[in-house]
């Protein structure tokens, strides 16, 4: 009932006071929290990182894994994973015997749980873990490469593989597909679909990057070959 007394009022105004100042610490409390993950565990190493090049962590789900593998399985040469977060795709690409397999990651605590997982797996001397900008790593003497980023950040990337990675190379790109490259195979459906693609013609001055030629994925009801992807050859 609402009380008549204005006097009265004023008092259960001021009784309820707290409750409402409870909430107030609470929001601030819970926006401090937020911001001390993001600052704390979330953003270190990103400060240098152009934000809209920035891409959060989101862990690729065991079907992804399984998918990326599929696409590199038995390729000989050097694997990375260009945003490795904590190292999963590493861990599995180099048990499933693509060695050297190394993940590139900015984010120093998924470089540290990376290098944890890779010691509980006994693997700790033989995966690497490195923390660095994946913009600035050099790509010319990697043959098998994994992303998994962001779409905005697609089209750069596109460029700098095109620029950097060595004739013969594949890239697989998983949730989303890079953006003008004509894949060589699909596997999975929705977000656990992954795409690959070969480097025909390295350096600058190559436009090629797909080989058409279509690739045995690994058996499953989702993969997909390509064998009339289109193809640019210049290299
Ligand atoms: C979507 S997660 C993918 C993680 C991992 N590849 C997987 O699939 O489980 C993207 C990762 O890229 C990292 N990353 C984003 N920008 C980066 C950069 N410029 N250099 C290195 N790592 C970066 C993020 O920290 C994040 O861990």
């Amino acid at each position: 009932m609402e009380p008549d007394d204005p006097a009265e009022a004023l008092t259960e105004l001021r009784e309820q006071r707290p409750g409402a100042l409870g909430l107030l610490q609470l929001a601030a409390g819970s926006g401090l929290a937020a911001y001390m993950v993001w600052a704390l565990v979330l953003q270190p190493g990103f400060r240098r990182v152009p934000l809209r090049l920035q891409v959060p962590y989101i862990g690729a789900s065991a079907r992804q894994v399984e998918h990326v593998l599929s696409l590199l399985r038995g390729r000989p040469g050097k694997m990375v994973d260009l945003g490795s977060g904590d190292g999963r795709i590493v861990l599995a690409a180099h048990k499933c015997g693509l060695r050297p397999a190394v993940g590139y990651e900015l984010n120093p605590w998924l470089v540290a749980l990376a290098r944890l997982h890779a010691w509980k797996a006994g693997c700790a001397g033989s995966v690497c873990y490195r923390r660095e900008d994946l913009w600035k790593v050099s790509l010319s003497d990697c043959h098998n490469v994994s992303v998994f980023l962001a779409p905005s950040v697609l089209p750069q990337l596109e460029d700098k593989l095109q620029a950097e990675l060595p004739p013969g190379a594949r890239v697989v790109s998983g949730r989303f597909p890079l953006p003008t490259w004509q894949p060589v195979a699909v596997v999975g459906e929705g977000l656990d679909r992954v795409w690959a693609y070969d480097v025909r013609g390295g350096g600058l001055a190559g436009k090629a990057v797909s080989s058409g030629v279509p690739i045995k994925a690994a058996p499953g009801p989702s993969s997909t070959s390509v064998p009339g992807a289109p193809v640019s050859q210049t290299g």
